[in-house]
């Protein structure tokens, strides 16, 4: 090898040694991938790569949930297993992010040792300083709420993507304080994204080959655009600042319009600010899809307003009635809590009786689980034993089982439209995709492509799956 050569070659190796690596695990919702590909944004202009081995990263970074004790039991075994890691290098940083950094604040840097930086939803920008103090051996934290930061004018860097599906947030936080609920402490008050910096963040997706954006907040209905701030502040202002806003169906509006090549979803709608006017826009436009996930939590009125939901069992049942009346195939799904203060078996009957009466496509099903500094935890007792909630979890899943295969059942022989989103689990000689009414669709590989829009024929099902042939 000539010298020059070699020279080049140590230079390389050199970088490749000292190049930052990031390594990203999410755990929870939506929110919170969607928030670590804000965070790759803002490490990647640090100079930082993006690395699936968290063997070779200098930075471990774990976006974190509290929702319920066992995603928090999760983590903390996650964070153990770095140990390794650790020992190895002595360089490595490790770092909380999300709703459990913003729940334990400093306490997190006294029970997890291996933790170095603790760092909440609404800091990010933040993390370039935090990371220089860690590297001069000092611990960071931050996890200041605000009032303002939605992340606009970040472009995320898209993560483990499929290149055709990705999350778009629109709002943060969450004014809603259901009882039982950590997210308005974890995430602090609810706030909308400038329609701008939506829009062109999608826009730069369309232009990269994406077919379909899922809008993410914790409740998209109450989507609000007066100029910024939080939600609350709409009432300070004056009254051509309040003429000009832009609610949800507007913006839903203007994104189909911008983006007729696109699929749009949202997720999440909360019943009772869930308007007539989206329920139109969603109707109007072939690009969004057909399909709400409109969490009722409970069937009976009496837990849900112990739960503070802002809505009834009737007002709940009106809301699917006009969903209907609307949208007649829309696709339905819904969270449920079994157990939570107080339920008796009369109100679990009841979540079974609405169960019946809307037969959901799917669902999300937990027993409650006490989250501490919340209302409940403060307020009622947790006074279901576990036994008890988990019979009762058992028996929404089997019903929702069974409400699943009938929807399904009602599908074969009709055809719908599916975007490919890659191999199916099963058969690398298989596609899979969704229907608009987000039901996973399976068929046979043909002509097409990943990313393509084809027209499904189905001929079968099981409770969690179509399967079918292009036509
Ligand atoms: N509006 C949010 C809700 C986030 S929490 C959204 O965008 O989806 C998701 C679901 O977790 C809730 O709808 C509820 O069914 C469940 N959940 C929340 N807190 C819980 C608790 N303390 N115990 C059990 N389940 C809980
Ligand atoms: Fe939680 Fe209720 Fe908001 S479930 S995220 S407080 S809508």
């Amino acid at each position: 090898m000539l010298i020059e050569e070699k020279h080049k070659k140590k230079i390389e190796n050199e970088k490749i040694i000292f190049q930052k690596k990031l390594y990203i695990q999410s755990y929870g919702c939506a929110m919170n991938f969607s928030d670590s590909e804000v965070v790759a944004s803002i490490l990647k202009k640090e100079g930082y790569a993006i690395t699936n081995n968290s063997n070779e990263a200098n930075l471990i970074l774990i976006n974190t949930c509290s929702i319920r004790e066992k995603a928090e039991q999760t983590v903390r075994k996650r964070i153990k297993e770095f140990k390794k890691n650790k020992q190895s290098n002595r360089n490595l940083t490790i770092g909380i992010l999300g709703c459990m950094a913003e729940r334990l604040k400093s306490k997190f840097l006294e029970e997890e040792k291996l933790v170095d930086l603790v760092i909440g939803p609404d800091a990010y920008r933040d993390l370039p300083k935090l990371i220089k103090e860690t590297n001069e051996g000092r611990k960071a934290v931050n996890v200041i709420l605000s009032k303002e930061e939605t992340y606009a004018g970040i472009n995320p860097v898209r993560l483990n993507s499929n290149g055709v599906t990705a999350f778009v947030s629109i709002t943060r936080g969450c004014d809603n304080m259901c009882s039982f609920c950590v997210v308005p402490f974890t995430r602090g008050r609810e706030r909308s994204r400038d329609p701008q910096s939506i829009l062109n963040e999608i826009l730069t997706l369309n232009k990269s080959g994406y077919k379909e954006v899922t809008l993410l907040g914790q409740n998209v209905d109450s989507y609000l655009w007066f100029g910024g701030g939080a939600k609350k502040d709409f009432l300070k202002k004056n009254d051509k600042e309040r003429q000009n806003h832009i609610n949800f169906a507007k913006l839903l509006e203007m994104i189909a319009v911008n983006n007729k090549n696109m699929r749009i979803r949202f997720s999440t709608s909360n019943p009772q600010d869930m308007k007539n006017e989206v329920l139109k826009t969603i109707a109007k436009y072939h690009n969004i899809c057909n399909y709400i996930h409109l969490p009722v939590q409970s069937g009976s009125s009496k837990i849900l307003k112990l739960m503070n939901r802002g809505h009834s069992r009737e007002w709940y049942l009106e809301r699917i009635k006009t969903i209907y009346k609307h949208i007649p195939d829309c696709g339905l799904s819904s969270d449920f809590i079994t157990g939570f203060c107080d339920e008796t078996e009369e109100d679990h009957q009841l979540t079974l009786s609405l169960m019946e009466e809307v037969k959901y496509h799917f669902s999300y099903m937990f027993y409650y689980s006490e989250r501490p500094n919340t209302y409940a935890q403060r307020k009622l007792k947790d006074n279901i034993p576990e036994k008890i909630k988990k019979r009762r979890l058992q028996e929404i899943i089997d019903l929702q089982h069974k409400h699943s295969l009938h929807r399904n059942k009602m599908c074969v022989g009709k055809i719908f439209e599916v975007l490919i989103e890659g191999d199916s689990k099963k058969s690398n000689k298989e596609f899979y995709g969704r229907t608009p009414q987000n039901t996973v669709v399976v068929f046979k590989k043909l002509n097409h492509q990943i990313g393509d829009f084809v027209n499904v024929k189905i001929t079968d099902c099981t409770s969690a799956t179509l399967i079918g042939k292009t036509i």
